[in-house]
């Protein structure tokens, strides 16, 4: 069976490179990965290929930066052609991205080939499966949150990482023969990089403590794109680089944003303030674990810090993965709380979370069961 891995930006290669390796092993499929190159710098893409021990992608589209229309609309039409041409009997796609969406839409509405009707498969296209299904924000104003609808209301196959995606499904109506729990993908691309991780030395080639630093990583449309808000955010920064060393990571929509305010100069000039360019996956996760707290926007470190049992704010007003609040290691915070929650995070400990099911390093191995039971 052949089979499309969709990856297109930086947090869907962690997802796809657990599922690659898994089904490499397997004799009866055919992986293949499609990067849509929505994100195409090497520090956004190509460094994530090498430590995930994945191939260069053999099909690339190439599509690159645009605005959201015109994102999604050239990866459809560049994808359109691959599915015509090499029509898989399967296409995996991942998280919340526009790619996510625009794959998913392009794969549907292919027109019925024949040869592809089996009696698993009654629709004469490719099955399309999402994986990390079911996540809800409740804000229709996300991007992220118009892809996780358009994606699980077009797919065949939903793949669940908890029980709270289940239970969104199902109040939408989702059939639930679509369902299946399968886990956190992201906690096997952890597990299977634990051991390399952790031989890492990230914080004293920054001169900072194990322990003794946060770690920031903001990118949301809604903290950076607009100029006040950001330059409050970059104040807040300033400010609670006081109290402890801070180490920032800049996504490349973050600092072009504060490149084009000249706000730049304010940041470096703080010394416990350490700016760098986005890191690689393994140094990146080396600060993870060691980080005093996380200050972020992302979705993936509230569930990497809520697996490691480290304190996370979360700069926003809402979540899709409510399970890491329930944990405990979670806080969403704004910014006129975000001083007050930061001092209070300084004042917590790595706690010994309960495990949640499923987040176990093994969902590509449920995943690929899944694809088993499919075909037979
Ligand atoms: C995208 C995803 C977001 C995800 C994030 C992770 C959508 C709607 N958003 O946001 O869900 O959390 O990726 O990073 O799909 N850029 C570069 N080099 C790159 C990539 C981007 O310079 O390799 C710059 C471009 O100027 C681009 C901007 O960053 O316009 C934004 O990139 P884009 O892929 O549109 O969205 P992200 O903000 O990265």
């Amino acid at each position: 069976m052949l089979i499309h891995l969709i990856a297109a930006a930086r947090p869907n290669f962690m997802k796809i490179a657990p599922l690659y390796h898994a089904l490499k092993k397997e004799p009866w499929a055919q992986p293949v990965i499609v990067h849509t190159g929505q994100h195409y710098d090497l520090n956004m893409s190509d460094v994530f290929f090498q430590d995930l021990g994945l191939p260069e992608p053999e099909i690339h589209l190439g599509v690159g930066s645009g605005s959201h229309a015109e994102q999604a609309g050239q990866v459809m039409m560049a994808y359109e052609n691959i599915l015509l041409e090499s029509r898989p009997g399967l296409v995996i796609v991942v998280g919340d991205v526009n790619s996510t969406m625009a794959c998913t839409i392009a794969a549907v509405k292919i027109p019925e080939d024949r040869a592809q009707k089996s009696k698993n498969n009654k629709t004469g296209r490719p099955i399309v499966a999402h994986l990390e299904a079911g996540l809800r924000s409740y804000d229709r104003t996300m991007p992220e949150e118009i892809n996780r609808l358009v994606t699980d209301t077009l797919a065949d196959i939903l793949w669940t990482p908890s029980p709270d995606g289940d239970k969104n499904l199902m109040q939408e109506g989702v059939a639930r023969t679509k369902i299946q729990r399968v886990g956190n993908i992201m906690i096997d691309s952890l597990e299977m990089l634990r051991d390399t991780i952790e031989k890492q030395n990230v914080c004293s080639e920054l001169n900072l403590n194990a322990g003794d630093y946060g770690l920031v990583t903001l990118h949301r449309p809604s903290n950076v794109d607009d100029p006040q808000i950001l330059k409050r955010l970059c104040k807040e920064l300033v400010g609670i680089a006081k109290q402890v060393p801070l180490v920032f990571p800049i996504h490349p929509r973050t600092r072009k944003n504060i490149e084009n305010l000249e706000l730049m100069v304010d940041l470096e000039k703080d010394k416990q303030l350490i700016i760098s360019e986005p890191l690689n996956y393994i140094k990146f996760m080396n600060l993870v674990f060691n980080c005093r707290f996380a200050l972020t926007d992302s979705g993936g470190i509230q569930e990497e810090t809520t697996y490691l049992g480290i304190p996370c704010l979360t700069l926003r007003p809402n979540t899709e993965r409510p399970i890491t609040i329930d944990q405990g290691t979670n806080k969403l915070c704004d910014l006129d709380n975000l001083a007050e929650n930061v001092r209070e995070a300084l004042t917590q400990k790595k706690s010994d979370v309960p495990r949640i099911e499923f987040w176990d390093g093994r969902t590509a191995e449920r995943v690929v069961k899944s694809i088993k039971s499919l075909l037979s």
